[in-house]
């Protein structure tokens, strides 16, 4: 196969960004996989909204089954957010022999099992790498860079929002309201930032780290959060005074009594690394007990970061139809120990 025809579900910031990369990089993807890519349509919920689309022929459409009945259609983009309506469209592209490729941590948290299934089941491949970190390749350096190791903890920033929106209040003492909404035009936000702001998002992407780093059934449910609402400047400034940053923190561990996954805010001493992590970047530990201490760095939130790793996927996907091995990437993993969470 020489070509790969993709329908894209979303076209706002991600999908956006998709677009770009693979009109700005076609010749290198080409050179890569062997394969060129066109993006043959996109699903949005408004057709009236105005939009760039210069020198794409990508047709749009409201209606989703224009995208997974499409026989032409090899792989589906999914950057669309939403969770239950979202789970049922990807179901019906699975059903309809259709690669997955997803930004969306919140459907992989709470449907990861259900897709992974029914990806066997038809020998569809599902790849998901933006939806932790986003532009950093954190969940291929888990299940692929350190398959041989024990990962014992986790730990990091994993919101951009949040990170953006508490380093905007410490370096100018910028009201909460306000940076939120920079952080929103800036395309970091979810379209309910709610979910950024309280810890939901961050807990997600720990709840996918967990299941993925330490082969086990964690639920997001078991995940103690807590969010940034009730910071205010003046703890911000206090912290400083004493020698210490206010940072969003995630932290899995998995020890012999269980896991026990938590996201909540921390002060963080001036000279910790973590410390030092601005704006939307993120960053995660993660510690093995053969390879020790590990860090991973990079942009964690925005258009052209998120798109390189959704894309990167893509390109994983080619190869697979290439090599003919779907279906097999990043399986579930078999959980063969059964272990509890802390909390149970
Ligand atoms: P946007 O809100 O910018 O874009 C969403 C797109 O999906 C829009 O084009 C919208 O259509 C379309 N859409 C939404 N709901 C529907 C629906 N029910 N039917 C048809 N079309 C729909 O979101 P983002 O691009 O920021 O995020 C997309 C996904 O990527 C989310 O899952 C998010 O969590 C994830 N993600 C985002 C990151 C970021 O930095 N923004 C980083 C990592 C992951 P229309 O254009 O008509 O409004
Ligand atoms: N809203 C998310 C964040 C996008 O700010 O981290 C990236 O997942």
């Amino acid at each position: 196969q020489n070509t790969i025809t993709v329908g894209l579900l979303g076209l706002g910031t991600v999908g956006s960004g998709v677009i770009e990369i693979l009109r700005d990089h076609q010749e290198q993807i080409q050179h890569k996989t062997g394969c060129a890519v066109t993006i043959k349509s996109a699903l949005v919920s408004d057709l009236s909204k105005p939009r760039e689309l210069s020198g794409s022929t990508t047709t749009l459409t409201e209606r989703y089954e224009d995208i997974t009945r499409d026989p032409d259609i090899d792989v589906i983009v999914e950057v669309m957010g939403g969770i239950d309506h979202t789970l049922t469209i990807l179901l019906e592209a699975i059903e309809h022999g259709k690669h997955v490729v997803t930004a969306n941590k919140d459907l992989i948290a709470e449907h990861g099992a259900e897709l992974f299934e029914a990806c066997q089941k038809h020998q569809c491949d599902l790849y998901y790498e933006a939806s932790v970190a986003g532009g950093i390749p954190i969940i291929r350096s888990i299940m692929d860079g350190l398959a041989s190791d024990r990962i014992t903890k986790m730990m990091g920033i994993v919101n951009g929002t949040t990170n953006y929106i508490m380093t905007k209040m410490a370096q100018d003492g910028v009201d909460f309201d306000s940076v939120l909404k920079e952080a929103q035009e800036l395309g970091f936000a979810e379209s309910d930032p709610t979910a950024d702001v309280d810890g939901l998002d961050a807990a997600r992407k720990m709840t996918i780290l967990s299941i993925l780093g330490f082969s086990m059934p964690f639920e997001l449910k078991d995940v103690e959060v807590k969010g940034i609402r009730n910071i205010s400047l003046d703890d911000i400034r206090y912290a400083e005074e004493l020698g210490y940053r206010i940072k969003l923190i995630g932290i899995a561990e998995n020890d012999h009594a269980g896991v026990s996954v938590s996201v909540e805010p921390s002060l963080l001493p001036v000279s910790h690394p973590l410390s030092s992590v601005n704006d939307e970047f993120n960053a995660v530990y993660v510690y093995g007990d053969a390879v020790g201490e590990t860090m991973f760095y990079g942009p964690g939130a925005g258009k052209l970061p998120t798109a390189t790793a959704v894309v990167s996927d893509l390109i994983a996907v080619l190869k697979n139809i290439r090599l003919g091995t779907t279906g097999t990437a990043y399986v579930q993993p078999q959980f063969p120990h059964q272990l509890k969470a802390k909390s149970e």
